[in-house]
């Protein structure tokens, strides 16, 4: 993966928000995956009236992609109305594909600020503790 822009997948997340099925929380959630074929993969948050099987946006993508048959990432781009940072669930699933995935947050406006997954999820789990 050579060139991106920041800027688009944040409008992809941005869109994906749009379709988010939040009706308890009212708190919508958008995401956009890239993965290192170039192709990118969208969620939002999918709610449920028994409130533990709610499925965070993040997630949403990661399974997306990694059914299609992708496995490798270079960002994650994920919108809220107020920049939340992702979940630790969402830092331990994107854990588990590389610590080095570039994770974008951003408020409604686009307004962004970058870190990485090993940033998120410091002194963590992964597989080279199962090895
Ligand atoms: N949510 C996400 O989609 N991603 C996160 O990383 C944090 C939380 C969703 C889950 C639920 O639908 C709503 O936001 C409020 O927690």
């Amino acid at each position: 993966m050579k060139e991106w822009s920041r800027e688009e997948l944040v409008a992809r997340a941005m869109q994906a928000r749009e379709r988010a099925y939040a009706p308890y929380s009212s708190y919508a959630v958008g995401a956009a995956l890239l993965g290192e074929s170039g192709r990118v993969y969208t969620g939002c948050n999918v709610e449920n009236a028994v409130y533990p099987l709610c499925t965070c946006a993040e997630r949403v993508a990661v399974v997306k992609a990694v059914s299609e048959g992708e496995r490798e990432f270079v960002a994650l781009a994920v919108v809220t109305k107020n920049g939340g940072a992702p979940c630790g669930s969402c830092r331990q699933t994107l854990l588990e594909f590389g610590e080095d995935i570039a994770v974008l947050i951003a408020d409604a406006s686009g307004t962004y600020r970058e870190t990485t997954v090993a940033e998120l999820l410091p002194d963590s789990f992964s597989a080279t503790d199962l090895s």
